[in-house]
């Protein structure tokens, strides 16, 4: 995660965003520091990448790469804006020893398009990844990728339209109106338990969520959400992130997933 330190909203590449609206930067701190301390009281450790003075969009992590098993796909942004971003994430993975962090020739948005369940990679585009995204991130994790296309500007991102609730479950949350048709059928088709998501909570971010798998951390305004989850044995979370709606992300946005590899077993063989 990384702090608002230099959150603005100075220009527009989302609907969301209006250069127009001020921004209160200390409450936009004080909310991400709720969600930090939100995710480290539910148990889960929490890293921080340095912001950095002139990348007003930095505090939307998620955005910066994809972690699967270990392995680190670094971003490639739609916006020279942001482009440096990119180069702030896989440079964190790096300091830290990360030894696979690849670098893309596909523009993809890292996990603002990319979502894991414990089989597929779903790779949302239309908007900001390229639709050859999906094939250049199967080939690097060797996994399935889904390519879903986005049709509704207001969902330009994935994780504007689609959480995953419990990856080893297969169990999605997600808002139909945001696919396109073929891309509804296929999410049918491989998630027919799914929750169904309203307009309205998907119109709050109520779907950019994070997930353990037990406590779904949620914007609070999505509150036709709270019921089915709790139908559903998950145990939702309400986080109040107003201020950083504004640049057009919530809860996921702010955190980026660090799924390591898995742990080998230190029996020796017979
Ligand atoms: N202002 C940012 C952009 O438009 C918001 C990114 C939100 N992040 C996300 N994971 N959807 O790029």
């Amino acid at each position: 995660m990384c702090p608002p330190e230099h959150f603005e909203v100075r220009y527009a590449i989302n609907p969301w965003m209006d250069p127009g609206t001020p921004v209160d930067r200390a409450r936009a701190l004080a909310q991400w520091e709720g969600l930090v301390a939100c995710y480290r009281a539910l148990g889960h450790t929490v890293d921080v990448l340095d912001p950095e003075p002139g990348l007003a969009d930095m505090v939307y992590a998620a955005n910066g790469a994809t972690v699967v098993g270990g392995r680190v796909l670094g971003a490639r942004f739609a916006f020279a804006e942001r482009e440096p971003e990119a180069v702030a994430h896989r440079a964190w993975f790096t300091a830290r020893g990360w030894a696979d962090v690849g670098v893309p020739v596909q523009v993809n948005e890292g996990e603002g398009d990319f979502a894991v369940t414990g089989r597929w990679l779903l790779a949302g585009h239309g908007f900001r990844s390229s639709p050859l995204a999906p094939a250049e991130a199967q080939e690097y994790f060797g996994r399935p990728a889904i390519g879903l296309e986005l049709v509704d500007p207001r969902f330009y991102h994935l994780d504007t339209a689609l959480a995953v609730l419990d990856a080893e479950r297969e169990e999605v949350v997600y808002f139909p109106g945001a696919f396109s048709p073929g891309s509804r059928a296929v999410l049918a088709a491989l998630f027919p338990d799914a929750l169904l998501a309203s307009e309205a909570d998907a119109l709050v971010l109520g779907l950019n969520a994070v997930s353990d798998g037990r406590h779904v951390v949620l914007p609070r305004e999505a509150r036709g959400l709270f019921g089915p989850l709790r139908e559903r044995g998950f145990d939702p979370v309400g986080a109040e992130l107003g201020e950083l709606v504004k640049g057009g992300g919530s809860v996921k946005c702010c955190t980026q997933e660090l799924r390591p590899a898995p742990v080998q077993s230190s029996v020796p063989p017979p």
